[in-house]
């Protein structure tokens, strides 16, 4: 099966904090995170809830594909969480929408909107007929201990989203999974029940293995673009843009090196947006789609990799006229 992207969207908040207003309350440089990251400034959700950036980039994406949000058939939000535990923020999303159909959330960290268009092809596998929007959302600023540079210093908040029916976009789609909890892991609050509160519980803040998250991204970009390349019958010269997960500009580098693509194939956000988690494929192809860059007939590769440990890409012949 297959199916195509017929609208984009995006939203990022308002606040932009680059690296020096992270200096006022860490001990870290400008340099050391250019250097090392390649960011420069994140966008964070101050004055925004999670909601609200969802919602903009949702009412984007159907106002560019054509569609009223009564048309929709299904709602995936591929986040590490909104607002709310629950609802999710799928439904949320719908209720502001005033849409009818099922909504739901997915978790799978950065990988979620790819993790999403499976999802998408499996639907439409079923029915031919429906209309599908995935709204990638995270607001890492929630998730981050704010006085840990090593990890502090990477995200930032956003949303990306699609609409999807029935197409000829996709060529092929491949998604891994490893379960692995020191890599990446977020803890869920734990509550207050008396019988829990006096032990030592983990701080529900993201806490990871930066080299080891180094070597399995630069690994997974390479293994997944292959393959999916190989799978679409394509040669991975053949691609005309591929969208990395914007984690860290040395990452994507690398697998580039790797890969033995000139970085010019690779589309570059890192710089002003960090580390917008599942947000950040589908913040870049929103923006490439804008700008008028996508022309029917060229071939795009998306790759995310992220907590899971999760890692997906997949291979689209773009068929949206400008
Ligand atoms: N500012 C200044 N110094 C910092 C710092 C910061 N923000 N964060 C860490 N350091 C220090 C460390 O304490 C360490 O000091 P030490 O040598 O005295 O112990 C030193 O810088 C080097 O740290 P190191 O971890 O070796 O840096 P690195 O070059 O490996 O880069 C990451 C660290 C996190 C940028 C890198 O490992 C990375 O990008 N990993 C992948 C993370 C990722 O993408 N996660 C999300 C996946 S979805």
């Amino acid at each position: 099966m297959s199916f195509s992207l017929i609208g984009t969207g995006s939203a990022l908040p308002k606040t932009i904090q680059t690296n020096s207003d992270l200096t006022a309350f860490l001990d870290t440089s400008h340099d050391w995170i250019l250097s090392r990251t390649g960011i420069e400034s994140r966008h964070i959700c101050i004055e925004e809830s999670i909601l609200d950036i969802a919602l903009t980039a949702s009412i984007n994406a159907l106002e560019n594909a054509g569609i009223e949000p009564k048309d929709l058939d299904l709602i995936i939000c591929p986040t590490l969480g909104g607002d709310t535990v629950t609802p999710s923020l799928a439904c949320l999303v719908q209720e502001k929408l005033e849409a009818t159909c099922p909504s739901f959330d997915i978790s799978a960290a950065c990988t979620g909107f790819i993790y999403g268009l499976d999802l998408a092809d499996a639907y439409l596998s079923r029915d031919r007929n429906m209309k599908i929007l995935i709204i990638a959302v995270d607001a890492m600023s929630k998730f981050i201990d704010w006085k840990d540079r090593s990890t502090a210093v990477l995200f930032g908040d956003g949303a990306g989203a699609a609409v999807v029916t029935a197409g000829t976009d996709l060529q092929s789609i491949h998604l891994t999974a490893v379960g692995n909890q020191h890599a990446l892991c977020i803890p869920w609050p734990k509550g207050n029940h008396p019988g829990l509160i006096e032990k030592d519980l983990p701080l529900p803040y993201l806490n990871m293995d930066g080299a080891e998250v180094y070597r399995f991204a630069v690994a997974a970009i390479c293994n997944d673009l292959r393959r999916v390349t190989r799978d679409a019958g394509i040669a991975l010269e053949d691609l005309d843009f591929i969208i990395p997960h914007q984690a860290n500009l040395r990452i994507i580098e690398s697998a580039a090196k790797r890969l033995k693509l000139p970085m010019n194939k690779f589309v570059l956000r890192v710089k002003n947006q960090g580390n917008t988690s599942a947000a950040s494929v589908p913040l870049v192809l929103d923006d490439l789609n804008r700008q008028g860059q996508l022309k029917p007939g060229m071939l795009i590769a998306l790759t995310a990799f992220g907590g899971g440990l999760t890692t997906g890409a997949c291979v689209l012949k773009w068929s949206k006229q400008a």
